[in-house]
């Protein structure tokens, strides 16, 4: 399945950790209150992900194109997707490397994944002079030369480096995301944790071709427990994606069923909102996907919130909302609209994932839509931290004593070295002391 037994062990220890852990994008559980359920992490200074307010960014000549290895990737290599309810999930199997771009070391590639919103135009961690994308690609890559696993090097500085793409919508389809859009639907349960093969192929596919300008910074995991680990790398230039394909993110992660509060809606409002939803995620016409669709509402409404149904919940277009009671429930939490406070119990918000949306003004639809599908975490705070650019700006003057030698630039024996050991080779020192001349 994995590499080598020790990666995949440490790998399946990741996800067991994180998905055992009770965390998610709404509610008591959401980016708003991670800090609280994962003091030790998520509360840190340099957490991620940011805005990049591009003319604060500091150009830094030394942060060159990257080297992505193996390009084709070697025979037998493989591509696992998988939904793990968080995220869609692409596993690695072979050798895959990114090194250079400012990297001191050579990390191995274990996983992409996407964050996306529902919202036209939110969906990114990342924000660039404070625009959000609606979706956004991290490569997750760990240091493989100075530690053994991803497991190790995931809570060590500079053992991880995560590649974000940023997307824009085209009007095309992305052909390198066809094979993987192609499975989503077959993966759509994260309960029945299928894993779907596609073919692997260069992680350069999914880089910009202007792999060279990019931002640079130190930061954190963006999904508890935000271990500030990471190398962030957040390129200039976006990918594109096609509504359509877009579309198909935006189906597959459960709805959560958590309350949505709304001032007592007439009926027939209600099933407009209905219809809406149904549109909005393009199964207005497949009954059988919306019967799927509201039994997957009415699970998981019994599931959270079944003290707080309204009695009539057993038709399911009452289940797609709760009214908004004004009672204290037998629970002894009082349930109104999330007021933006934190620190007490009472925070029944569908959209914490959400910055600046405020329930009172929003439509049921809106509502509803926003607790579907949004798995991004909101911009952190910079704290003081520099964030660097790989490319001038026009006008800027490059300092042309700025010599920059690359470590290697293909594939073959850089990749070996750091797949067999780690500082065996006499090449890899040299590559180390090079490194750390550059710095
Ligand atoms: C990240 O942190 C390390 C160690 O503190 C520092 O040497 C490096 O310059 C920082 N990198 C960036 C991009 O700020
Ligand atoms: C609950 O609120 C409704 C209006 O929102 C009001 O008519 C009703 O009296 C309230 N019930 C209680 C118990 O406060
Ligand atoms: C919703 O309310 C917030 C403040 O409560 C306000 O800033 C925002 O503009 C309102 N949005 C709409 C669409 O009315």
């Amino acid at each position: 399945m994995f590499p080598n037994a020790s990666i995949g062990i440490l790998i399946l220890a990741l996800f067991v950790t994180t998905e055992s852990a009770d965390w998610g994008y709404e509610n008591e559980k959401g980016p708003d209150h991670w800090a609280d359920l994962f003091p030790e992490a998520c509360a840190g200074a340099k957490q991620s992900p940011i805005n990049i307010n591009t003319e604060d960014t500091v150009y830094n000549p030394a942060l060159k194109d990257f080297s992505v290895f193996f390009d084709p990737p070697l025979p037998g290599s493989k591509f696992y997707v998988h939904n793990n309810g968080h995220t869609i999930q692409v596993n690695t199997e072979g050798k895959f490397f990114v090194s250079n771009g400012g990297l001191t070391d050579i990390y191995s590639t274990a996983q992409f994944h996407f964050h996306w919103g529902h919202k036209a135009h939110h969906g990114s961690e990342h924000t660039l002079d404070g625009a959000p994308s609606p979706i956004e690609l991290h490569i997750v890559n760990w240091n493989s030369q100075l530690y053994n696993s991803i497991g190790e090097a995931a809570v060590e500085p500079n053992g991880l480096a995560v590649l974000g793409m940023l997307f824009e919508i085209s009007e095309e389809d992305n052909p390198v995301l066809e094979p993987l859009v192609n499975v989503l639907m077959h993966v759509r349960d994260p309960d029945m944790k299928i894993k779907a093969e596609i073919p692997a192929v260069s992680m350069r596919a999914f880089l910009p071709r202007a792999a060279d300008r990019y931002y640079r910074y130190n930061g954190s995991l963006t999904t508890p427990g935000c271990f500030e680990s990471v190398v962030w790398t957040v390129f200039h230039e976006k990918l594109t994606i096609s509504r359509r394909q877009l579309h198909v993110f935006r189906q597959v992660l459960k709805p959560s069923g958590h309350h949505v509060h709304k001032r007592s809606t007439r009926k027939h409002s209600r099933s407009r909102a209905v219809r809406e939803v149904f549109e909005e995620i393009g199964i207005e016409d497949d009954k059988r996907e919306q019967a799927r669709f509201r039994r997957q509402i009415v699970k998981n409404t019994e599931t959270h919130v079944h003290e707080s149904l309204p009695e009539d919940a057993t038709s399911h277009e009452e289940t797609m909302e709760h009214h908004e009671s004004n009672h204290t429930g037998s629970h002894g939490h009082e349930v109104k609209p999330h007021t933006g406070h934190h620190g007490h119990n009472v925070k029944p918000s569908p959209i914490s994932a959400h910055p600046g949306a405020h329930e009172s003004n929003m439509t049921h639809a809106e509502q509803v839509r926003m607790m579907l599908v949004n798995n991004y975490r909101p911009v952190q705070p910079l704290n003081g931290r520099v964030v660097y650019r790989s490319f001038p700006f026009f006008n800027e003057p490059i300092n042309i004593d700025t010599e920059v030698v690359y470590i290697d630039k293909d594939n073959s024996e850089l990749a070996r070295g750091a797949a067999t050991s780690l500082v065996s080779s006499a090449y890899m020192c040299i590559a180390i002391i090079v490194a750390a001349v550059l710095c």
